[in-house]
């Protein structure tokens, strides 16, 4: 978790610093900090709380430093406070680190740096690193060397930016499971946790991989590996607008993504699905053979990415008559799964930096999987380990609450299964019919739209709730995942999600006087059914609302939200938008911050 941003140049770093930090704001906000070299001296402003709040620190707009490191935190070790807010120093204020990831081992090198005279003055296992460095600069009087000899010793997970006065002409930085790339302009470089902090400086990158170093200065960078033998890494030209990671005039970043699933289907799709024409995947070789001999596919991610791989499951068994299993990542990698060189295991991650998601993955390389991984964000941690990756073009996904990152990987989920079936010689009416239906998908979607008045009124309705319960048959049940996630994540309301037929198993004894049970219907052959549980708990005291795109007049439901008729595999994709946009209705009915829920982050990487 967490953001990270480090400036060297020939401008003034306070301000390019806290620019980058509320940019990456999304990733961590309980506290933040900067520290810049100031006359070869190491200058810390840190408070806890937004990052906004550093302007109001004293001094630290006058700051002239052109070289310095930021963090905004998401405390893993060590509650938010000024004292557990980054950059820290080592016990002579030589050094100054800023740390994402966790120091796994942090109690027994604290414990032995302490023996050797240093003090503590944090909870943060983060604070071991600027001692260690210190404690190892004695002896080699290098600060790459040092940087390098103290991550020997660390267990865990890291990305670090270093500054030192006695070298303060450089930033060493270091990573490992933990993301971090470099932008590149003339004579300015730019470090960061993630693209978009500093999109509006550069557009040419370097994408660090795991277990590098760098040595930057004002005019040279040079890349090493973890023991220290120089090596190449090369500048990749980022896409991504500016404006792609701005507001554009929207209140928040939420709205303006749920706003751009049109484009990002669309972009999604690109050239990989045209309707007369076999689906194309170039980046990946896998061939009728390989597919013959697989037993089994299994789907692992987590959270809102785990729900697009469950609407998915249904398309793979429908296609391919392949057993698709779908299963949580941090159960997954501790739970010795029965996978081997006949399953072909996917891997899905918006960030690709989902820590969990990647142990899976590690784990099903291990047992001799195929991999495919599934990202929204260039050369993350993700693409570097699995056989193949696959790219979502949603653009940057900075609210928190996933959306567009959502709909597209089901989207991308599915031209996988139409581009499997196809190598197969599977290409049935159906693979056909589905085909069309996706391409029709961003016009439907731009129409789903026109029920965002109706929601916000509903909003109105049930922001005081303190329950609200979700059912659904089918493939409408994986929409009620997600749709009770979005709401519990973003407005802090209790929001669950059962199978319409399991509500007699237990779950109805919740139902009471005036509770909200919203009810998806999108199977044709599941409407009958999905509409007696709906009536048994109206007759409980239930105001039922219904997501739907059948024609339900004759049922006379109290509400309906009629959403356009779509394939039913991928129905999913137009149920969920009424209900992203009642998530984040009801949480501005509530006020709260909606693109950075307490307690939560963008990227999680740590497990
Ligand atoms: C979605 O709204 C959540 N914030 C969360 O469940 C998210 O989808 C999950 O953490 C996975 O993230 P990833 O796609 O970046 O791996
Ligand atoms: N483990 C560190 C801490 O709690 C870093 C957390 C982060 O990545 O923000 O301070």
């Amino acid at each position: 978790m967490c953001g990270i941003v480090g400036y060297i140049g020939k401008n003034k770093a306070n301000q390019i610093l806290i620019n980058g930090l509320l940019k990456l704001e999304y990733r961590g906000y309980d506290s933040a900090g900067i520290a810049v070299i100031e006359d070869k001296n190491i200058i810390c402003k840190k408070d806890i709380g937004r990052v906004s709040n550093l302007y109001k620190l004293e001094g630290i707009n006058d700051l002239t430093g052109t070289i310095g490191i930021a963090h905004t935190r998401w405390a893993t070790h060590g509650k938010p406070s000024k004292i557990n807010a980054h950059p820290h120093l080592d016990a002579f204020n030589t050094f100054a680190v800023v740390h994402n990831g966790i120091i796994e081992n942090y109690n027994e090198l604290k414990e032995d740096l302490i023996s050797k005279g240093y003090k503590f003055y944090t909870q943060t296992d983060s604070e071991v690193i600027p001692n260690l460095i210190s404690y190892y600069y004695k002896e080699e009087k290098d600060l790459l060397k040092a940087v390098n000899r103290a991550c020997k010793d660390l267990k865990g997970s890291y990305a670090i930016e270093v500054i030192s006065k006695e070298e303060p002409d450089k930033i060493v930085v270091a990573r490992k499971d933990s993301p971090m790339v470099i932008g590149i302009a003339d004579d300015e470089k730019f470090i960061a946790s993630d693209i978009p902090a500093v999109l509006e400086y550069t557009k040419d990158f370097y994408l660090l991989a795991d277990g590098q170093f760098v040595e930057l200065t004002r005019d040279s960078i040079k890349f090493y590996d973890e023991n220290l033998n120089e090596v190449e890494n090369k500048i990749e030209t980022i896409e991504w607008s500016e404006t792609a990671s701005s507001k554009c005039g929207y209140e928040d970043y939420m709205l303006k993504e749920i706003y751009e699933q049109p484009k990002a289907i669309r972009e999604t799709i690109g050239s990989r699905l045209n309707e007369n024409e076999k689906c194309q995947f170039d980046d990946i070789e896998i061939d009728k053979e390989y597919l013959k001999s697989i037993t089994q596919i299994r789907i692992v991610a987590c959270g809102t990415a785990m729900y697009a791989g469950l609407v998915a499951k249904n398309t793979f068994e429908k296609l391919l008559s392949i057993n698709t299993e779908v299963e949580v990542a941090s159960e997954f990698r501790y739970r010795d799964p029965l996978i081997d060189q006949r399953t072909l295991a996917i891997f899905v991650s918006q960030s690709g930096e989902t820590a969990d998601t990647i142990a899976a993955l590690k784990l099903a390389k291990k047992k001799g999987c195929k991999t495919i991984s599934i990202s929204n964000v260039l050369g993350s941690s993700i693409t570097r380990e699995a056989d193949y990756t696959i790219y979502t073009h949603a653009g940057p996904e900075i609210a928190v609450a996933s959306t567009k990152a959502y709909t597209s990987q089901v989207v991308l989920l599915e031209l996988l299964a139409i581009y499997f079936a196809e190598v197969l010689e599977k290409d049935s009416e159906e693979v056909k019919t589905l085909k069309r239906d996706i391409l029709e998908l961003p016009k439907k979607v731009e129409d789903t739209f026109k029920v965002a008045d109706e929601i916000k009124e509903l909003a109105k309705q049930i922001y005081e709730q303190k329950d609200v319960f979700f059912i659904g048959r089918g493939i409408d049940y994986t929409t009620t995942r997600e749709a009770a996630l979005k709401l519990k994540e973003i407005s802090y309301i209790h929001a669950d999600a059962y199978q319409a037929g399991e509500l007699k198993h237990g779950p109805i004894a919740l139902i009471e006087n005036g509770i909200t049970v919203i009810g998806i219907i999108s199977d044709k052959k599941l409407l009958k059914k999905s509409v007696s549980n709906l009536q048994e708990v109206i007759t409980r005291g239930a105001n039922v609302v219904v997501v739907t795109d059948k024609n339900l007049s004759k049922y006379n439901f109290k509400k309906v939200i009629k959403v356009p008729e779509t394939n039913r595999l991928i129905s999913p994709i137009l149920t969920v938008i009424p209900l992203q946009l009642l998530a984040y209705y009801v949480a501005k009915e509530k006020k709260l911050d909606v693109d950075k829920p307490r307690n939560l982050a963008k990227s999680v990487t740590v497990e």
